[in-house]
């Protein structure tokens, strides 16, 4: 059976253009890119091009870009990271209420420590209150950690105006930028952040690496300790195939432009004018705020959303229930409850999250599939 894959804030196929010139790397290039000797320069030089490549399309400069093993490290050396290293200015975090949980338990465990956190909260669309940001701040602030775009919802944060209210009280602030990167332009003078981080999964390059911002001069104390590889701030011999295959996929995200944003865009519209069409009780949350082009959040009121998700697998079709990392869940995700969703509601909500490769006959066939799976779950087949 042909698949159609949906699913592409989980996790994206890589590039074909990355599997054949990393694969190459893999066997060519194996030195260690610490290593003095012929075979760990020519390592080097491929781990310090990539890091141009990664800076450049992200608008920073090579010295302020750390690889990392993914997004969920870097989010963890940017919180954790700071505040090791500011712990005597002030005890004070603020995140948002819809933070990926690699924000969320970090910024929970470091309340348990002795911190104190604010958790920032957004309105029906998933958008966060920029009053309360500016009323909750305070000089012991340390942090503030505001994600760029949301994976459930693909809510587009107004980043800038939050980090312009965090540099004013003197904290600093990080974005998650994971679901942001190949969606939309992520240039780090623009959105003003200290820290912003990024996965390779999520752009058609492999699993496992990632990429933390840290612009010039911010503190940082290392959350890995080890080597001094990273300029001293993260430990362990790079994943060179890794980071080669984020340089190659930030590339072609770079040559595709605005044109691959566009096309993703058509394609939800696409399939969101036929969720209209055909399913008139359903809602689509977070509809009329920015939002990444490829993301669409879609409650069918009465129907278990676990349910369709499995009826449309066994059509072919892959599709998320929430949050990839809550599935198996039963409770409705934080970024749900945070948008004031009902448990209902919640419950019949349905990610379709669509990539470079999908194509408008597989969103045609989706919205077929979709109205049989949905008369299955009534009848209860
Ligand atoms: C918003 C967001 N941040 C961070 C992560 C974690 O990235 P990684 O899987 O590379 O650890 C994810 C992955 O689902 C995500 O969606």
């Amino acid at each position: 059976m042909k698949r159609i894959y949906f699913d592409n804030n989980a996790t994206t196929r890589p590039d074909p253009r990355v599997i054949e010139k990393v694969m190459e790397l893999a066997g060519s290039h194996y030195g260690n890119p610490s290593s003095l000797h012929f075979e760990g320069q020519q390592a080097k030089r491929i781990l310090e091009e990539s890091r141009r490549t990664v800076a450049a399309a992200i608008g920073a400069e090579d010295s302020e870009l750390i690889f990392t093993s993914g997004g969920t490290e870097a989010n963890n050396l940017a919180i954790k990271g700071v505040v090791e290293a500011l712990a005597i200015k002030g005890k004070h975090l603020i995140a948002s209420a819809i933070e990926h949980s690699s924000v969320r338990l970090v910024v929970n465990q470091l309340s348990q420590q002795g911190f104190e956190v604010t958790r920032l909260p957004v309105d029906k669309n998933g958008i966060i209150d920029l009053d309360f940001l500016q009323k909750n701040i305070r000089k012991d602030t340390i942090l503030v950690s505001i994600m760029l775009a949301n994976n459930e919802l693909g809510t587009i944060e107004p980043i800038p105006q939050a980090a312009e209210i965090a540099h004013r009280q003197g904290a600093l602030f990080h974005t998650d930028a994971v679901q942001a990167l190949a969606k939309m332009s992520v240039k780090v003078d623009e959105l003003g952040v200290d820290l912003l981080s990024v996965s390779g999964h999520k752009v058609y390059a492999f699993k496992g690496v990632g990429a933390l911002y840290v612009r010039k001069k911010t503190p940082l104390l290392p959350t890995l300790h080890g080597g001094g590889h990273e300029q001293k701030r993260r430990a362990g011999t790079e994943n060179l195939v890794g980071i080669a295959s984020l340089a190659e996929a930030v590339r072609i995200m770079d040559e595709e432009g605005e044109q691959g944003k566009e096309r993703l865009r058509l394609l939800r519209d696409r399939l969101e004018k036929g969720l209209k069409e055909k399913f008139p009780s359903a809602q689509i949350n977070a509809e009329s705020v920015p939002r990444v082009p490829n993301t669409t959040n879609v409650s069918f009121p009465g129907i278990d959303g676990e349910s369709l998700l499995m009826n449309l697998d066994a059509m072919g079709i892959a599709v998320s229930a929430g949050s990839a990392c809550k599935a198996g869940s039963t409770e409705p995700s934080h970024v749900l409850q945070a948008i004031g969703l009902s448990k209902e509601a919640a419950r019949g909500t349905l990610r379709v999250s669509l990539g470079k490769y999908n194509t408008g006959e597989e969103v045609d066939y989706f919205l077929k599939a979709l109205e049989q799976a949905i008369a299955q779950i009534k009848r209860g087949d």
